[in-house]
């Protein structure tokens, strides 16, 4: 072996003038070499075997020269002649026989098979660097383009019909036998299309990807130019999206991405498009076929059969619809979906106006009524339509005529069918498709135009149509489309049947009741389409919101075919970039927004939120929303309240005590004093007040990263925001003691004594208050320090510090804001893990569910020092309403056993999340309790993965998960869920977080240099 690679490093010496180091590269019969040269650059030596055809070799050499010089910008390498200015030079190897050897520079990336996840960001890139590449080589010529009996040249695919009876199994055998009729049906249009020089050959080992984390991903390389033959570009796209499909999860989505990458950069034609999925298909028919026979000259070899098996899971998936996949591809492209649309968009225009009135009457007066997700609270549970809602469904429009919107999100379509995955907070079916019109059951309805019966049908199935019909209609020029009409009456089924033709203004149908009509308020579903390959009798009545571009043009607004104008049918859901332009306008720029593309939530259920387009996300990340959002026992009690009166604590009401009451009853009985306020930083604000006043001191000590809140005082006590780039600075009443976080702080889990070690720590802060003569009014610390990194100190140290801290004659104050009122699961506050009785406790965040409330509570001691004559009084806190809303919180958690649910469910999260701890290298702890929980992600060389975070918090966004980060370096992801979570919620967020950090890779930042620890290039030293 190296023997070979000392002659091969001579002959670049001889031949290149390189000195370098050679490593073997694969090469099933070909020596390729990774060149090191020592001038620091790399390069790829290819040795082609011995006899092989030179002029294959010189096609791929002149093809390169060829892009490169047309399409410098593209990922190929260059070529480098050698010192006599051969490219191709003939080198005798060690052995006596001629090797035709090339030099080309090295391109950065992985390939494309190992990278992980293949984002659709990706092969929309790949589309277009292949679409790219075809126009470079539009021009190029050479005589070896043609190939005879080229295998792999797909327009001669056909060669696998004499092969077929190699595959045994009949089933598959049929499969093969369609897919080679179907390709047999196109190859007149695919023969009549012009050839130009492809690469032919786009597989995942051909094409290089480089970039760090998967959203930052390019293509870096295309290589391997060994399969090039003249032939259709369309080839070139069918060829590589069969490798891109293959085990992805939503092949259509893959290839759509290709296809429209492709178009970017080198139009295709609609009938190019069409091409595509049969050539595809076929080309995974060549390989089948292909592995098959070459199974039976080598039956031991059983990775031929096991390559085989991802091209039979796709061929084999029924999921995917191949009918569909012409008008996907073509919207993608911009192209008209069929080839008549624009004359059907036309002729549609031309008679608005002049179709016969459906309901007898102009319906141009005729008011809306929304059922959007923003404008409508149908149904109360966006997973649960019950039939009494059904049965009522925009009762609140009254029982005339009214019309429903084209185009408009709604939540209504509720159950688990029109889900497009296993998770609750999956791709959802919500935009509707047709225009509806809301009348009385028993309506006639009129043909808008003339037409014949296509389909016919009752479907009684639970919130289905009901008695359905499709009517089939043609343009003058010949031109068909179709209209659908759902929830009729059924007795429509025993008097048409498939092919009736129905007159222009015939009464051919008539509403149905909600017994009749699949359990719905009365009402037609009118729908438009322009095609009904892919879906036949069955059509989608909504659509993904993530899939509108295909279905507004299958199915366009109907409204036409009502004698209406468009838009007045057409809904327009508040324009998300117009409400982030009026952020920018009116607020300041320190309020800040959640991921790279912002989310806006307009409708929310226990732990789920809805945007705008009905889009589900899983709420993983908010605990004001204690109890779920919008509890219906909350919004009762509001409303009931709102109803009576509410006013504030000058004046009494029960319900003050009641929850006082309820509030107590949760603590220590040496706590016997409420305090209601506004918020957290309210209560924190007081708690100092009730501190100084009772120790006569000024001085806090607190522990470094915690926040207390938005005032002057929460901040000056909040290291988080005074100690940030631009902050305040520390007060001089303010004294830090680091966070007692026992995995990356300066006591770590195998110290026993931890707990004491940083408890000692208050020590020197106690007496820098001392000295500085402020004196100790107390300690604050959030109980589990949160935005510190979630961290749950070892069991001990509070206790230990309080005691330090009462005998300095300070009290303790236990911000319980975020770890309080049963999150923690086994515990209701955070103290009690600890084993510390504080002084003061401070509630707030969920304790409101969303309402502004904030609860302090304290002994009578510390109240009468604080009861020094001045009145305290604060308008909203304590008002009756928030009052009602407080004790209801507390009830719901008792009653809906939240406690124990937080346990259970923190306890499923946890044992998944150290599973993929021990997966994944760059989850480096994870930590918590009850669903109160921390995954710190961090960087190969164990620093804070800030990055990775980033990454992860915004993947998990794209996979509708919401959670947050946070921590002295935001490496932490914070997972802290409403405590109505259920176990399928769970099981999303591990699914999810795996995928996502199978994304991560082995990414590394760059290193940065601090000019104490220098590193190669720093550019510094
Ligand atoms: C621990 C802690 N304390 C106090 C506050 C302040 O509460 P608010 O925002 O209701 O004023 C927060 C808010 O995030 C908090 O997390």
């Amino acid at each position: 072996m190296k023997d070979m690679h000392d002659f091969w490093a001579d002959a670049l010496r001889k031949y290149w003038g390189l000195d370098a180091r050679l490593t073997r590269l694969d090469g099933e019969y070909d020596l390729n070499f990774l060149v090191e040269a020592k001038n620091g650059q790399d390069y790829v030596l290819k040795v082609m075997r011995a006899g092989c055809e030179p002029e294959f070799v010189d096609l791929q050499v002149k093809a390169l020269e060829h892009i490169t010089s047309e399409a410098p910008g593209l990922p190929f390498p260059k070529v480098l002649p050698s010192l006599d200015g051969a490219v191709l030079p003939e080198i005798e190897d060690k052995d006596g026989h001629p090797r035709l050897a090339w030099l080309l520079e090295r391109l950065p990336g992985q390939c494309y098979a190992k990278v992980e996840p293949k984002s659709e960001d990706l092969i929309l890139k790949l589309g277009r660097v292949l679409g790219a590449t075809d126009r470079a080589l539009t021009g190029f010529a050479h005589g070896s383009l043609q190939r005879d009996d080229f295998k792999w040249d797909l327009v001669k695919g056909g060669w696998i019909a004499d092969q077929l009876d190699a595959v045994s199994d009949p089933s598959r055998r049929a499969l093969l036998n369609e897919i080679v009729q179907g390709f047999t049906a196109i190859s007149d249009a695919l023969n009549s299309l012009p050839t130009q020089a492809i690469h032919n050959d786009a597989n995942d080992y051909n094409i290089l990807v480089e970039g760090e984390l998967s959203e930052r991903r390019t293509i870096s390389g295309l290589i391997d130019l060994g399969d090039m033959c003249a032939a259709p570009r369309v080839c070139e796209v069918a060829i590589a999206g069969a490798y891109i499909v293959l085990d992805y999860p939503k092949p259509e989505c893959a290839l759509t991405a290709l296809v429209r990458g492709y178009h970017a950069t080198n139009r295709l034609s609609a009938e190019e498009v069409d091409l595509i999925w049969p050539m595809l298909r076929m080309r995974l028919a060549v390989s089948v076929v292909n592995s098959t026979l070459m199974a039976a000259e080598n039956p031991d070899d059983p990775y031929v059969t096991i390559s085989q098996a991802p091209a039979w899971r796709f061929l084999e998936n029924e999921a995917v619809n191949g009918g569909l996949m012409s008008a996907r591809l073509r919207s993608a492209c911009g192209l008209p979906v069929v080839d008549g649309a624009e004359r059907i968009h036309a002729y549609l225009s031309e008679h608005r106006g002049h179709f016969a009135e459906m309901f007898g009457q102009d319906l141009s007066d005729v008011p809306m009524g929304s059922l959007s997700v923003e404008n409508s609270t149908w149904p109360q549970n966006p997973f649960h339509m019950p039939l009494e809602e059904a049965a009522r469904v925009g009762e609140e429009f009254g029982e005339g005529l009214w019309l429903g919107y084209y185009n408009e999100p709604r939540l209504i379509y509720a159950e688990p069918g029109f889900r497009k995955g296993p998770w609750k907070a999956s791709d959802r079916r919500t935009v509707h498709l047709a225009v509806d019109v809301f009348a009385p059951a028993g309506t006639v309805l009129r043909a808008p135009m003339s037409g014949r019966v296509e389909v016919v049908e009752n479907r009684d199935s639970h919130l289905d149509y009901g008695g359905v019909v499709i009517l089939h209609h043609e343009t003058p020029e010949g031109d068909p489309f179709y209209t659908l009409y759902g929830h009729l009456d059924p007795e429509v089924c025993d008097r048409l049947k498939p092919g009736d033709p129905v007159a222009q203004g015939a009464a051919f149908v008539r509403l149905g009741d909600a017994s009749q009509n699949g359990g719905w308020a009365p009402h037609v579903h009118f729908q438009l389409a322009l095609t009904t390959d892919g879906m036949e009798a069955d059509w989608p009545g909504v659509a993904d919101p993530d899939e509108l571009e295909l279905w507004n043009a299958v199915c366009p607004n109907p409204a036409a075919l009502l004698n209406l104008a468009d838009d007045k049918v057409c809904y327009q859901p508040t324009d998300k970039q117009a409400v982030l332009q009026g952020r920018h306008d009116h607020f300041g720029g320190n309020l800040s927004l959640t991921y790279n593309d912002p989310v806006m939530l307009v409708r929310g259920w226990k732990h789920h939120l809805f945007d705008e387009w009905g889009r589900p996300y899983l709420d993983a990340y908010n605990n004001v929303p204690h109890v779920g959002h919008a509890h219906p026992r909350i919004q009762a009690v509001a409303a009931d309240q709102l109803k009576r009166m509410n006013s504030n604590t000058r004046y009494l009401h029960p319900a003050q005590a009641a929850f006082a009451d309820k509030v107590l009853s949760k603590l220590p009985d040496h706590f016997e004093v409420c305090f209601f306020v506004n918020s957290g930083t309210e209560a924190n604000e007081l708690a100092l007040r009730l501190a100084r006043a009772h120790t006569g001191a000024k001085g806090i000590v607190t522990p470094d990263h915690g926040y207390h809140g938005n005032t002057n005082a929460a901040v000056a006590i909040s290291a988080y925001k005074f100690n940030k780039p631009g902050g305040i600075g520390q007060a001089d009443w303010v004294e830090l003691v680091e966070v007692a976080d026992d995995y990356r702080g300066s006591f770590k889990r195998d110290d026993a004594d931890r707990a004491q070690k940083y408890a000692d720590l208050v020590y020197p802060a106690i007496a820098a208050l001392q000295e500085k003569g402020q004196g100790v009014a107390g300690f604050i610390a959030e109980t589990f320090p949160t935005v510190g990194g979630q961290i749950i100190p070892p069991k001990g140290y509070l206790p230990a510090v309080y005691e330090k801290i009462r005998a300095a004659g300070g009290v303790c104050i236990a911000d319980e804001v975020q770890t309080g009122l049963g999150r923690l699961g086994e515990y209701y506050f955070g103290f009690e893990h600890q084993g510390a009785l504080p002084d003061i406790v401070v509630m707030g965040k969920p304790i409101g569910n969303g309402h502004p409330l904030g609860v302090l509570v304290t002994t009578k001691e510390i109240a009468q020092s604080f009861d020094n004559g001045i009145e305290f009084f604060s308008t909203f806190g304590g008002s009756t309403l928030s009052c009602r809303i407080g004790k209801e919180v507390l009830d719901i958690v008792d009653d809906e056993g939240l406690q124990d649910n937080a346990r259970i469910m923190g306890d499923r999260l946890m044992a998944g999340l150290k599973q993929i701890e021990s997966e994944f290298g760059c989850v480096g702890d994870v930590r918590g309790m009850g669903l109160f929980l921390g995954v710190e992600l961090i960087n190969p060389d164990g620093s804070e993965g800030t990055e990775i975070c980033s990454f992860v918090k915004n993947r998990m966004r794209d996979h509708r998960i919401l959670i947050g980060s946070e921590g002295p370096k935001d490496n932490i992801l914070k997972i802290r869920p409403p405590l109505t979570i259920e176990a399928e919620d769970v099981d999303m967020i591990l699914w999810a977080l795996r995928d996502v950090l199978k994304g991560v890779g082995d990414y590394a930042p760059a290193p940065v240099c601090d000019h104490d620890h220098h590193h190669a290039g720093c550019g510094c030293c």
